[in-house]
């Protein structure tokens, strides 16, 4: 225990108290992975998030540094670390928002399918201590190949008997973030002004941005419509080169989770009219999962929108997306049912 936890843990209750009072909310919020590539600079980012009373930080390395270092940001959240299996069940408890970038990212000439073989576990793993210590948590879960670690993560779930659709989401935050700044660049403005629909799942072609209901409304040549639904779908790919063997993206990747966590937990909070693209147990294909744009509210993804109107280039997009999602999802259920 740190030698100010006293404090903390008064601090702690004295927000609990505020937030049962109807006060300023504050929500527990867990990253796993949180010494990572990813983790260091999301747990930065959610210690300067106002919604969040207490941030805790598990990792099977070097927590304990990340934690001291991040708990002397003068930000409202409460930090504790966590180091290593045993204190799995103790970083979980309590929790309203769990987020997940643990596992192996790739290096160059790697697929996100190559990581199935060690994130997999590591997954299973995490998502058993989520159905014992906080089976209502909301769950946001990075680790790649996110096509198969979503079925993954609700296979565990169900079979632990806690399984709610709702609260289980594939973050494709960060395809949504790129298509915005590379359309952005072509219309000529800045990104905040402008809204890409990205579908399908978080892997090459899965990936389908939906030009054809970029907003503001654009049109583009059949030209541009191909260079920028590439280099969407193949965004991942250009920083893995880029970085040479020393990992994919954890920059982008910690702003666009900090934009999604952020976002659940405004529809936590009960703000109206949140919505975002999510990988999530879906009806809007045959798929069991496809990502859409969601409304997210108290009970996590409470309305999945249907994919609207489809160019041609974008149902050709579709169809070869859903061929390689089939393959992935079923490898992940078969990964628990096996
Ligand atoms: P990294 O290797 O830098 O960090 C991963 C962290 O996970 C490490 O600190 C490691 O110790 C930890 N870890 C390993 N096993 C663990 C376990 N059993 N429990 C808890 N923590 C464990 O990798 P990174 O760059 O942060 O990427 C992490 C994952 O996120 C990769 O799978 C990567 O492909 C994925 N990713 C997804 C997206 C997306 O858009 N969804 C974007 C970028 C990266
Ligand atoms: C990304 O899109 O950047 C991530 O999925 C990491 C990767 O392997 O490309």
């Amino acid at each position: 225990q740190p030698p100010n936890s006293q404090t903390e843990e008064s601090c702690v209750l004295k927000r609990a108290d505020c937030r049962a009072k109807g006060g300023a909310p504050g929500f527990k919020v867990a990253i796993l992975g949180a010494a990572g590539g990813i983790g260091q600079p999301l747990a930065m980012l959610m210690k300067m998030n106002p919604l969040v009373s207490v941030l805790h930080l598990y990792d099977v390395v070097n927590t304990p540094g990340v934690t001291a270092d991040i708990g002397h940001m003068d930000t409202g959240a409460v930090v504790r670390g966590f180091l290593g299996q045993p204190q799995l069940e103790n970083a979980l408890t309590g929790m309203d928002l769990v987020i997940i970038p643990a596992g192996v990212p790739r290096k160059p000439g790697m697929t996100r399918d190559d990581l199935f073989n060690i994130n997999a576990g590591i997954v299973r793993t995490l998502c058993e201590g989520i159905a014992k210590c906080c089976p209502n948590a909301i769950v946001n879960l990075i680790s790649n190949p996110v096509n198969s670690t979503v079925p993954i993560a609700a296979e565990v779930f169900k079979k632990a008997g806690t399984y709610d659709p709702k609260r289980l989401l594939g973050v494709t935050m960060l395809d949504v973030v790129r298509a915005n700044t590379f359309v952005a660049e072509v219309l000529g403005l800045h990104p905040k002004e402008v809204d890409v629909p990205v579908v399908g799942g978080h892997a090459g072609v899965t990936i389908l941005p939906l030009l054809s209901q970029v907003k503001p409304p654009s049109s583009f040549t059949p030209e541009e419509t191909e260079n920028l639904t590439k280099r969407i779908q193949d965004g991942g790919t250009e920083v893995v080169q880029a970085k040479a063997g020393a990992g994919s993206a954890t920059l982008s990747m910690a702003y666009a989770a900090v934009k999604f966590a952020d976002a659940c937990l405004r529809g936590l909070r009960g703000d109206a009219g949140v919505v975002e693209c999510a990988f999530v147990a879906s009806e809007v294909t045959e798929l069991p999962f496809f990502a859409t744009k969601v409304r997210l509210g108290r009970r996590g993804a409470e309305e999945v929108y249907q994919l609207g109107p489809l160019n041609e280039y974008e149902r050709v997009g579709l169809e070869r997306a859903k061929k390689e999602l089939a393959e992935s999802i079923q490898k992940g259920v078969s990964f628990i049912r096996k």
